[in-house]
Order: structure tokens, then sequence, then C-alpha cells
């Protein structure tokens, strides 16, 4: 989704801003463009496709060097993919600049009050009434006419302010779930809405919070709450991320499948020298476990609270996190929370987390970014440590936080997790790649494409048919099978394959049985995976959609219409 970063220091800070756009390209997005200043001017470079088209006009056009810049990688939602909504935006009279993510839920009418004063909108972007306003305001302290100004915003937002009349600040501001973080070098200041962009980087990294202002000069930084200075201290960052690259792959996906047994062998490392006796405490005190996610965490959710329930630990509710506000369900003090999430800036989980914390429940979170907004909400942040996902769909990351999750239930049943058998399935069933690769061909024009599963192997249908669908535009759906017959199997002809996953449970694949012969008489093509213990089936279904997408010349790193990281509720 959106993506900000800016620079403000002694370096050209076009080039670091175009640099920086290039690592937020995996988050999704659909223009891209950057502000810089030039002798008391703002100027603005703006493209629809990717940074790389970007990068090309700002070459071309031989930039003059400036010492600040604020640049945006635009996900369209208000307003249709072109130069004119895509951003920085500047106001009316050219003194301010601002990128922006989130939503300014009340822009159509401050438009209209904007406009009533003679400011003229080239954009249909709710963003460009934020540069309008501060400029209503605009007075010798550019705090003090971004705060003004944020009393009129009403939505979530975080946003970086720059004016021509301050060719060496930038005020960030923040409400609601967008994260921002600001990291300190040497004479210059980062500031990027992606914590792991800045931690090769940067010496010092702090995260505004909601309600927080921060006036960055190149060699200070000031951060301001309700009209008072505050201070701050920078996150405790374990280890700076390297920028992910492809290495001897041909896509981000194939390579973050074929890393699964690696992460495996990280979590065992991290998990060996963890100690969850006060978690498991936690654990045994709670009535009900509550568990919210979105997507393929969502997933690994389901999957979880199948592991507590089947070893009669506790009773385990798992919510659609953007459900969660209308669904109302039963929840008291006694419970505990445990939210799920790759990127740790997902809305909708960001704000379960929030309802949970504010019902009184100690909070949980699986993850994967450290830093991340989720992981410093949460009582307890268990890493996932499977490194930087680049790719859309999510592979390595699904198996981190059911491992994740199945060692904390291990921890309560006080037995051992067998990172070693897992790692060797996991090579194996990647060295099945090729046969795979020939279902993919031989089926690769089927209308429709049915995972049937029962017990852990129909959540595992679930998440496959999420992966398909997300990269080969395919109508895909994943049916515990014993629920094909009470409607689905209206849809079952010559043109279907049914791919059926094996479970372990031996009563379970006798009664899949029944599944396969209703479809297979219907004329349904069948692929049959093997039974694996552990979420590792699912990586049958990431190379099958990887293979499927490549099959069909897509792009499998970047599906249409989808972010990595989905900021917006
Ligand atoms: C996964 O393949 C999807 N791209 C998506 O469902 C994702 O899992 C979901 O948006 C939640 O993201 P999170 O784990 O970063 O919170």
């Amino acid at each position: 989704m959106c993506g900000i970063i800016a620079y403000l220091g002694k370096d050209n800070a076009v080039n670091r801003v175009t640099e920086g756009l290039k690592t937020l390209e995996y988050r999704g997005y659909d223009s891209a463009g950057l502000a810089y200043i030039s002798k008391e001017t703002i100027h603005t470079v703006k493209q629809v496709g990717p940074v790389d088209a970007l990068v090309q006009k700002v070459n071309d056009l031989k930039l003059p060097k400036s010492n600040i810049a604020l640049g945006h990688t635009r996900w369209a939602t208000h307003g249709g993919i072109t130069e004119q909504n895509s951003h920085p935006h500047v106001s009316d009279d050219g003194n301010i600049a601002v990128v922006h993510n989130g939503i300014i839920e009340n822009y159509i009418q401050l438009k209209s009050d904007l406009e009533s004063k003679g400011v003229t909108f080239k954009s249909a972007t709710d963003t460009e009434v934020i540069p309008n306003l501060i400029s209503q305001f605009k007075s010798e302290n550019i705090l003090k006419s971004v705060t003004e100004a944020c009393k009129y915003l009403k939505g979530s937002y975080a946003f970086l302010a720059m004016s021509c009349d301050h060719p060496d600040t930038i005020v960030a501001a923040k409400n609601g779930s967008q994260p921002l973080v600001i990291g300190t070098v040497k004479d210059a200041v980062y500031i990027s809405s992606d914590t792991p962009t800045l931690t090769s980087k940067c010496d010092k990294i702090y995260a505004l919070e909601d309600a927080e202002f921060a006036v960055i000069c190149p060699t200070s930084v000031k951060f301001h709450k309700f009209g008072k200075s505050i201070v701050k201290k920078p996150l405790a960052i374990m280890a700076s991320v390297k920028p992910a690259t492809k290495g001897i792959y041909n896509t981000f996906m194939e390579r973050e499948i074929h890393e699964i047994p690696d992460v495996i062998e990280a979590i065992e490392r991290e998990y060996c020298k963890r100690d969850l006796t006060k978690l498991v405490a936690k654990i045994h005190a709670c009535d009900t476990i509550h568990i919210a996610a979105c997507g393929t965490s969502y997933h690994a959710g389901l999957y979880i609270a199948r592991m507590f329930e089947r070893q009669g630990l506790r009773r385990v509710l798992v919510h659609v996190a953007s459900e969660l506000p209308h669904t109302n369900p039963i929840i008291n003090p006694r419970d505990i929370a445990i939210v799920i999430s790759q990127s740790g800036e997902t809305a909708d989980t960001l704000s379960a987390m929030k309802t949970f914390k504010n019902r009184g429940l100690y909070t949980i979170a699986i993850c994967n970014v450290e830093g991340s907004s989720i992981w410093r909400y949460a009582d307890t942040a268990l890493p996932t440590v499977a490194g930087t996902e680049v790719a859309v769909a999510s592979t390595k990351a699904y198996i981190a936080q059911t491992l994740v999750g199945e060692i904390v239930v291990n921890a309560i049943m006080e037995q051992p997790t067998n990172f070693v058998s897992y790692r060797k399935a996991a090579h194996e069933i990647l060295g099945h790649s090729e046969e795979i690769l020939k279902v993919v061909s031989e089926n690769k024009d089927m209308n429709r494409i049915f995972f049937l599963g029962k017990g852990l192997s129909a959540i595992t249908a679930l998440e496959s048919a999420l992966k398909v669908k997300e990269i080969t535009y395919r109508h895909c759906e994943g049916i515990a099978a014993g629920e094909l017959k009470h409607g689905t199997l209206a849809l079952v002809d010559s043109n279907t394959l049914s791919i059926i996953l094996t479970p372990t449970d031996e009563a379970a694949a006798q009664k899949l049985n029944n599944s396969i012969h209703e479809v297979k008489s219907r004329g349904s093509h069948i692929w049959t995976v093997p039974p694996v213990e552990s979420s590792l089936q699912i990586i049958y279904a990431q190379l099958f959609a990887l293979h499927l997408a490549q099959k069909l010349s897509l792009d499998p790193d970047k599906p249409r219409n989808l972010a990595k990281s989905v900021t917006v509720e």
C-alpha cells in the first residue's frame, strides 16, 4: 500500500529518496512521485507505473542538487491512477508539499470550505486538502501551522509536510493506524512508513505514535504531543534487516518458498533460547483465547486454534480482524488475545488489537517485523524470524506463524517440537517442484480449481485457494470436503480441477474418499497431494500457484490490485 520515504541532510536528497522508493516497492503501488526544494521553490516529479520509470524521468530531467526531498508510492483509493493524483501534493499557493498515507474522511467538506476561500484543487484525492489547510494557517512556526491544520482532519493519517519557507525542516504528523518512523544518522535524517527500510541505514530509529508530531532538521529531531515537547526513546531493534534480493530465483515468491527449511532452522535457534514460562502461565490462567488476523495470517490463526483445541487446552475463538467490530463477541478480562501479522502494520489487525487492549486483555503478537506497530503494542511479541517477505503472496511467513503457534502449544504440553523432521519434510516437498509443474501444465486451462481437505487439511485448503486466487486470478475455493455435497458440487464439471489435500488422520482420509468419488463422477480432474504432518502441506499449493502464475505469464510477486501491507481499514 502507500509508502512514504523522505530525506533531509547533506547528500543529494532526490537520489536518497529514489533509492528509498525502490525499497518500498514490495508494499504494492500504482504510481510514485517525489518533491524537492530548489531556489526556494517546491518542484515535483511524478510517474504512473513502476519506480524505475520515475527514476528514468528524474535522470532525464537532470535535477539540481537538493538537501530535502519527500517521496511516495501511491496505491489508489480516492481518485484514479493518474499523475495528478500521485503524491506529493502541493498547496495551491505552491508553499507546502505533503506526502500522506491513510484516509481523510471529511475531505469533501474541507475541500468545499477551501474552495469557497478561492483555493483551486488539481487532484481528486483526499490528501490535497492537507497542504492547503496547512497553508491557510501559514506562520513563522511550521509546526504550529501543521498542528492547527490537524485540528480539522478526521480519519487516519501519517503525513510529512515541507515548506519552501523552511527548506531545512520536515514536519511529521500521525493519527490512527498508519506507521511512521524517523531514523537518524550523522548529519541526516530519513523518514519512512516502513521500519525495515531504515534498519540498515540509521543509527537510531524513533516511531511516531498517535497524536504525536516531529519537527525534523538534519541534525535534530524534536517530538511534540498535545502542544508540549516530549522525549522519546529509540526503538530497540535487534538486527538490521538486509534488503531482500531474488538471488538465484526469478521471483521473490519462488525464493521465499525455497527459504522455508532455513526459516524452520531460524525459528528453532530463536525459540531454543526463549523462555516461554510466563506466557504459558498466562495461557493457563485464561478462560478463552481470542485470535484476530487477516488473510493468510487468519488462516494461520485457524490452524493454531485447531492445534490448541486438538490438545483440549483452551477454547479458542478466531476472528476475521475486520469483522470484530461488527460481531460483538463475548470478551471478558480473563481472556487473552493473540494477533497474527506478517507485516505488523495491517490496519484491521491493529484495530482488533486495540479493541482487545481496551477490553483489558493481555495481547500476544505473532509477528514477522520487529519494531512494527503490532509488535510495539503487544504485551508479548513472538517473532516469526522468517526474514523479509517481499512477494505479496505470503508463503514462508505462514509456515513460520503456524510453527510458532505449535511451539507455544508444545510449551504448554511440555513436549518438544520436531524441527528436524519438519525441515526434512520441507526439503522433500520442494523436491517435487517438477511434478507439480507437470500437474500445472496438464490443468492450466481449467475454469475452476477446488482444494478439498478434512480436519487440519481443510484449513490448508482455505490457504491454498487464497494463494491460487491472488496470483493466478483463477476461480478457486478451499472447501472442507464434507461441505461439497451441500452446494459447491453444483459447479463441478470436466473443466474443474479438484486438488485433494490428504489428511494425516486415517479416518479423515477414508471419509475424504467419498468426496473424491463425488467429483470424479462429475468429470473433474484430480490431483492428490500426500499427507504431511504439520502445516507444511501448504508448500504443494504454494508451488502449484507459483507455477500456474508463471505458465499464465503473470508476475507472482506483484498481483493486480493487491498490496503487501494493507494499512487502511
Ligand atoms: C497473503 O498471501 C495475503 N497477501 C494477505 O492475505 C495477507 O496475509 C493479509 O493482508 C494480512 O497481512 P499481515 O500478515 O501482514 O497482517
